[in-house]
Protein backbone atom coordinates (compact mmCIF):
# COMPACT_ATOMS: atom_id res chain seq x y z
CA UNK A 1 0.00 0.00 0.00
CA UNK A 2 0.81 3.51 -0.57
CA UNK A 3 0.39 6.79 0.90
CA UNK A 4 -2.75 8.55 -0.06
CA UNK A 5 -5.23 11.52 0.12
CA UNK A 6 -8.73 10.25 0.41
CA UNK A 7 -11.36 12.21 0.06
CA UNK A 8 -14.31 12.63 2.45
CA UNK A 9 -17.93 13.33 1.80
CA UNK A 10 -18.69 17.52 2.41
CA UNK A 11 -22.10 18.00 3.14
CA UNK A 12 -22.99 21.24 2.33
CA UNK A 13 -25.19 22.93 4.16
CA UNK A 14 -26.02 26.62 5.36
CA UNK A 15 -26.17 25.97 9.08
CA UNK A 16 -22.14 24.62 8.87
CA UNK A 17 -21.06 21.95 6.90
CA UNK A 18 -20.55 18.32 7.81
CA UNK A 19 -17.65 15.92 6.95
CA UNK A 20 -17.14 11.96 8.20
CA UNK A 21 -15.14 9.10 7.05
CA UNK A 22 -16.85 5.41 7.53
CA UNK A 23 -14.90 1.54 7.26
CA UNK A 24 -14.67 0.24 5.16
CA UNK A 25 -16.30 3.15 2.62
CA UNK A 26 -13.80 5.81 3.07
CA UNK A 27 -11.48 4.38 5.61
CA UNK A 28 -9.48 1.04 4.21
CA UNK A 29 -8.97 -0.56 8.01
CA UNK A 30 -11.67 -0.58 11.24
CA UNK A 31 -10.53 1.64 13.60
CA UNK A 32 -9.13 0.80 17.08
CA UNK A 33 -7.57 3.94 18.12
CA UNK A 34 -8.15 7.76 17.42
CA UNK A 35 -5.89 10.49 18.91
CA UNK A 36 -4.94 14.27 18.49
CA UNK A 37 -2.68 16.91 18.40
CA UNK A 38 -3.47 20.50 19.59
CA UNK A 39 -1.88 23.26 21.04
CA UNK A 40 1.30 22.94 18.96
CA UNK A 41 3.95 25.65 19.53
CA UNK A 42 5.28 27.23 16.46
CA UNK A 43 8.06 25.64 14.57
CA UNK A 44 7.63 22.77 16.63
CA UNK A 45 7.50 19.04 14.68
CA UNK A 46 6.15 15.67 15.53
CA UNK A 47 6.58 11.79 15.66
CA UNK A 48 9.74 11.57 13.41
CA UNK A 49 9.27 7.79 13.70
CA UNK A 50 7.81 4.74 11.40
CA UNK A 51 5.24 2.28 13.01
CA UNK A 52 6.05 -1.48 11.99
CA UNK A 53 2.62 -2.71 11.94
CA UNK A 54 0.14 -0.04 12.35
CA UNK A 55 -1.87 2.38 9.77
CA UNK A 56 -2.98 5.61 10.64
CA UNK A 57 -5.46 8.20 8.85
CA UNK A 58 -4.29 12.16 9.24
CA UNK A 59 -6.85 14.58 8.70
CA UNK A 60 -6.56 18.56 9.61
CA UNK A 61 -9.56 18.73 11.60
CA UNK A 62 -8.67 22.55 11.91
CA UNK A 63 -5.88 25.04 10.26
CA UNK A 64 -3.09 23.25 8.29
CA UNK A 65 0.23 21.24 8.80
CA UNK A 66 2.67 19.26 6.90
CA UNK A 67 2.77 15.56 7.10
CA UNK A 68 6.17 14.51 4.72
CA UNK A 69 6.87 10.77 4.36
CA UNK A 70 9.77 9.08 3.71
CA UNK A 71 10.14 5.80 2.14
CA UNK A 72 13.28 4.85 3.05
CA UNK A 73 14.51 6.30 -0.50
CA UNK A 74 12.53 9.61 -1.26
CA UNK A 75 10.03 12.11 0.82
CA UNK A 76 7.42 13.01 -0.50
CA UNK A 77 5.32 16.24 1.52
CA UNK A 78 1.48 16.47 1.86
CA UNK A 79 -0.02 19.48 3.14
CA UNK A 80 -3.05 19.11 4.96
CA UNK A 81 -5.58 22.30 5.48
CA UNK A 82 -8.87 21.15 5.26
CA UNK A 83 -11.29 19.26 7.18
CA UNK A 84 -12.80 17.09 3.90
CA UNK A 85 -9.75 15.08 3.19
CA UNK A 86 -7.26 13.39 5.01
CA UNK A 87 -4.01 11.34 4.21
CA UNK A 88 -3.51 7.49 4.33
CA UNK A 89 -0.40 6.86 6.01
CA UNK A 90 0.53 2.68 5.73
CA UNK A 91 2.87 1.15 8.24
CA UNK A 92 6.84 1.42 7.50
CA UNK A 93 6.83 5.11 6.31
CA UNK A 94 8.72 7.69 8.04
CA UNK A 95 6.48 10.69 9.29
CA UNK A 96 7.04 13.96 10.24
CA UNK A 97 4.30 16.40 11.27
CA UNK A 98 5.78 20.33 10.95
CA UNK A 99 4.30 23.44 9.73
CA UNK A 100 1.46 23.77 12.47
CA UNK A 101 -0.74 26.63 12.24
CA UNK A 102 -1.78 28.38 15.40
CA UNK A 103 -5.00 26.54 16.54
CA UNK A 104 -4.30 23.64 14.17
CA UNK A 105 -5.89 20.50 15.05
CA UNK A 106 -4.82 17.09 13.78
CA UNK A 107 -6.86 14.16 14.22
CA UNK A 108 -5.13 10.87 13.62
CA UNK A 109 -7.20 7.11 13.53
CA UNK A 110 -5.20 4.28 14.10
CA UNK A 111 -6.19 0.46 13.52
CA UNK A 112 -3.98 -0.70 16.22
CA UNK A 113 -4.54 -0.18 20.33
CA UNK A 114 -0.95 2.18 21.32
CA UNK A 115 2.08 -0.23 21.26
CA UNK A 116 5.35 1.40 22.28
CA UNK A 117 6.80 -1.59 20.65
CA UNK A 118 5.61 -0.61 17.14
CA UNK A 119 7.50 2.49 16.79
CA UNK A 120 10.95 2.65 14.62
CA UNK A 121 12.55 5.85 16.42
CA UNK A 122 15.94 5.60 14.63
CA UNK A 123 15.72 6.59 11.03
CA UNK A 124 18.91 4.44 9.95
CA UNK A 125 17.18 1.28 11.75
CA UNK A 126 14.22 2.13 9.74
CA UNK A 127 16.04 2.44 6.67
CA UNK A 128 17.91 -1.21 6.96
CA UNK A 129 14.39 -2.91 7.94
CA UNK A 130 12.39 -1.35 4.80
CA UNK A 131 15.41 -2.58 2.52
CA UNK A 132 14.70 -5.90 3.87
CA UNK A 133 11.00 -5.66 3.56
CA UNK A 134 11.09 -4.69 0.04
P1 LIG B 1 4.26 9.96 20.34
O1 LIG B 1 3.48 9.12 19.41
O2 LIG B 1 5.66 9.50 20.68
O3 LIG B 1 4.29 11.43 19.79
P2 LIG B 1 5.36 12.11 18.82
O4 LIG B 1 5.95 11.03 17.99
O5 LIG B 1 4.59 13.11 18.05
O6 LIG B 1 6.36 12.73 19.72
O7 LIG B 1 3.43 10.14 21.69
C1 LIG B 1 3.86 11.01 22.71
C2 LIG B 1 3.51 10.39 24.04
O8 LIG B 1 2.12 10.16 24.15
C3 LIG B 1 4.20 9.06 24.28
O9 LIG B 1 4.82 9.12 25.56
C4 LIG B 1 3.11 8.04 24.34
C5 LIG B 1 1.85 8.82 24.52
N1 LIG B 1 0.75 8.28 23.69
C6 LIG B 1 -0.20 7.45 24.26
O10 LIG B 1 -0.16 7.14 25.45
N2 LIG B 1 -1.22 6.99 23.47
C7 LIG B 1 -1.31 7.29 22.16
O11 LIG B 1 -2.26 6.86 21.47
C8 LIG B 1 -0.29 8.12 21.57
C9 LIG B 1 -0.32 8.48 20.11
C10 LIG B 1 0.71 8.58 22.37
Amino acid sequence: MTPKIINLPKIVDPRGNLSFFENPRQLPFEIARTYWIYDVPGGEKRGSHAFREQQEFIVALSGSFDVVLHDGETEEKFSLNRSYYGLLVPKMYWRRMENFSTNSLALIVSDKLYDAGDYIRDFEEFKNLKNVLS
